[in-house]
């Protein structure tokens, strides 16, 4: 593994599968009366927040805790960036108290890069989500959640070769859709990002899949379909001119209850969060049984937990699970 995590391209096929398997063992915790191991007691993990977060904030801090290290969540909000601090003496702050690894969220696309390539820290950094470019442990938890469901009860050291991913939405806005098509082909499954051209980023030829603006074509060739948000926040009006109307958008692009009919018996739904019921997907599909959606935040711990165990610890053995 590299000291680093900033991209769902950062792991090899051997990485991918050695942080999947380990997030399994980890996983095993959850069951115990004492959801703890002492494997990072003695190392600080720092939250470094500068755009809201439930999930990923969350289960950063249930990971780390679980495995002992010491925990400090940052906000931008209420600290000193909002006196003008730079990113860089934030930095250098974190790094005199002592950080072994950032786990940082950053408005602006690239921020972890800087802040893992400048020499301003010396421990790891891990991406968890930069602007529009990627969300590289939202892409691993969702792979974890698809080789759960889709390859029966012993998914230790499977990948996802020929599973077919159909990824629908706001591709343009969302980090969550690069992470996910760059980890998906080095697992070996097939990804089709669905979205109307407007959501589609320019290069989007150069990325390791295909494109529609079919949603429809797509479903029952597909085992995963992933629903992503639109983005409304990142959009100057509603639907920014990307779209005519929330109404024409969940007509064309949107998941309900007629659209799952279609789908395979063993196909799954997912959706990283948080949602807007009702235009990408409708509430009855969020709520079905076909939805991974609550699974996935509970894995989003177990996965964490294995990112930051293995940048950390320096070893891939976890005995204290098995003990
Ligand atoms: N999926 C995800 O990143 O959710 P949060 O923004 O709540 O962390």
């Amino acid at each position: 593994m590299n000291r680093h995590l900033l991209s769902g391209a950062d792991l090899s096929h051997a990485d991918a599968l050695l942080v999947l398997d380990t997030a399994e063992e980890l996983a095993q915790l959850a069951d115990r009366p004492i959801k703890k191991l002492p494997t990072l007691r003695g190392r600080t993990v720092v939250n470094l927040f500068f755009e809201d977060s439930t999930r990923t904030r969350i289960s950063f801090e249930a990971a780390a805790k679980r495995l002992s290290a010491d925990v400090i969540n940052f906000s931008a909000k209420g600290s000193s960036v909002s006196k003008g601090e730079s990113l860089k003496d934030t930095a250098l702050t974190l790094e005199a108290m002592g950080a072994d690894a950032v786990v940082v969220r950053h408005h602006a696309s690239g921020a972890p890069h800087r802040l893992a390539h400048s020499g301003w820290i010396r421990g790891s950094v891990v991406n968890a989500g930069d602007g529009t470019h990627e969300h590289p442990t939202q892409a691993l938890l969702d792979a974890f959640t698809m080789r759960r469901r889709l390859n029966g009860d012993r998914p230790l050291g499977t990948d996802l070769t020929g599973r077919r991913v159909t990824i629908v939405g706001d591709v343009l806005h969302s980090r969550v859709a690069r992470s996910n098509v760059l980890l998906l082909h080095t697992l070996g499954a097939e990804v089709t990002l669905v979205a109307p051209p407007t959501l589609l980023p320019v290069g989007i030829d150069a990325w390791p899949c295909t494109t529609s603006y079919d949603l429809d074509g797509e479903l029952a060739k597909s085992d995963v379909v992933m629903m992503l948000r639109v983005q409304r926040e990142r959009m100057t009006t509603e639907g920014g001119g990307f779209f005519p109307s929330a109404r024409e958008y969940s007509r064309r692009y949107g998941l309900d209850r007629r659209r799952v009919a279609v789908l395979p018996d063993h196909a799954i739904v997912m959706h990283p969060g948080p949602m807007n019921r009702g235009m990408e997907i409708a509430a009855e599909v969020a709520d079905s049984a076909r939805s991974t959606i609550v699974e996935q935040v509970t894995n989003g711990v177990s996965v964490r937990m294995a990112v930051l165990y293995l940048l950390l610890s320096g070893s891939t053995e976890i005995t204290e699970v098995t003990a």
